[in-house]
């Protein structure tokens, strides 16, 4: 018998049905359907109605994940949230998920890497489980974006979107489940992109000359290197970790911010661009919701099947990154 994993027992995704294209954007700000395609990829993304917030899209993708994981919501002993655009402070949206499922016996907390906030969830409820503490956990990666997006400022309104993908996860040893993760975080980078809070420092309103600052703000080409670079990194430093190579990996599912970081970390690791999933062109950048809402579809496509290995890395605001490999 191996050790305790957490395995992957369902997964659900929700994407709101508003979908923005890349020639509505057209007439919102100075911007064309071929700069944004050549630039990222992108060609659409979706956007939630005015009364639907993070909390919504991640109950939604919540029940489906416990439908096809044939699991009730009591069964669940602990809910996490990864994302930066919580409904509130307090309650956290974990929280709400909770009360919306009626998983009253869990626990819930919500958790902000940024981008690479699911693979720090991933790699906490493997903890959770592999610790015994507990079975069934359920992780989800929701964000509603358009609420904190500056439709004014053509360097990030192009790029953004919202959706919620979850996973439940459950106490498998069976020899499948997480194998292992890597973390990072460089605080001292964090500047680079930046979504306030409670403070707003003078910079952030001069960096927001439309006057919200509670909008994103990103020095894209500063994120651009530092995401080329840690998603070949810690690919392969989860895979030496593990014992496993890159020959053997079914598929590597990164987060979703830009077709030019996917393929430059190809390249790096000098593998088919077709060992590398991607759904960006239908979605753009949706933060912590990206590789759950990537790892779902590529189980849907049939690119990934049980017994696969495969490997999630993502790279965000902090900043944050972070793989993990995985039996499916
Ligand atoms: O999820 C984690 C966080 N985010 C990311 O990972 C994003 C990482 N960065 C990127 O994806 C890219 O840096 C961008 C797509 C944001 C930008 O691409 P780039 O090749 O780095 O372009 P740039 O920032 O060097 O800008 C080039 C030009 C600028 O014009 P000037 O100053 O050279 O005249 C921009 O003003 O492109 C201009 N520009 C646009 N033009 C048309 C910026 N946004 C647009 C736009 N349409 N939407």
């Amino acid at each position: 018998m191996c050790e305790i994993r957490a395995k992957i027992a369902g997964l659900g995704k929700f994407l709101p049905d508003r979908i923005l294209t890349n020639a509505d954007l057209e007439k919102m700000v100075d911007t064309s359907d071929e700069w944004i395609t050549t630039r990222t990829g992108i060609k659409e993304r979706r956007i939630a109605a005015d009364d639907v917030f993070a909390s919504d899209l991640a109950t939604e993708a919540a029940k489906r994940a416990l439908d096809d994981a044939g699991m009730s919501a009591e069964e669940i002993e602990l809910i996490i949230v990864a994302g930066v655009t919580p409904d509130m402070y307090t309650p956290s949206t974990s929280c709400i998920v909770q009360k919306n499922i009626g998983a009253v016996n869990a626990a819930a907390f919500d958790l902000n890497a940024a981008c690479s906030g699911f693979i720090y969830a991933m790699t906490a409820a493997n903890q959770f489980i592999s610790s015994g503490m507990y079975k069934n956990v359920l992780i989800i990666g929701a964000e509603c974006l358009s609420k904190v997006v500056e439709y004014k400022d053509r360097n990030t309104c192009v790029l953004f979107g919202d959706g919620a993908g979850a996973a439940v996860l459950t106490a498998a040893t069976d020899g499948t489940g997480v194998l292992g993760s890597v973390l990072g975080a460089d605080g001292a980078g964090g500047e680079c992109l930046t979504l306030c809070g409670i403070r707003e420092d003078e910079i952030d309103k001069e960096r927001r000359p439309y006057g919200n600052t509670r909008t994103i703000w990103m020095d894209g080409s500063k994120v651009m290197k530092f995401a080329v670079r840690v998603m070949a990194n810690s690919t392969k430093e989860v895979l030496e970790n593990v014992g496993k190579t890159l020959d053997e990996t079914k598929l590597i599912i990164p987060h979703q911010a830009n077709k030019r970081i996917i393929d430059g970390a190809a390249k790096r690791l000098e593998c088919d661009n077709d060992k590398i999933f991607s759904n960006v062109d239908k979605y753009g950048n949706m933060s912590a919701a990206c590789v759950p809402i990537a790892l779902c579809e590529a189980v849907e496509s049939g690119k990934l099947t049980r017994g696969d290995l495969f490997v999630l890395v993502g790279f965000g605001g902090g900043l944050t990154w972070g793989s993990t490999a995985i039996i499916y």
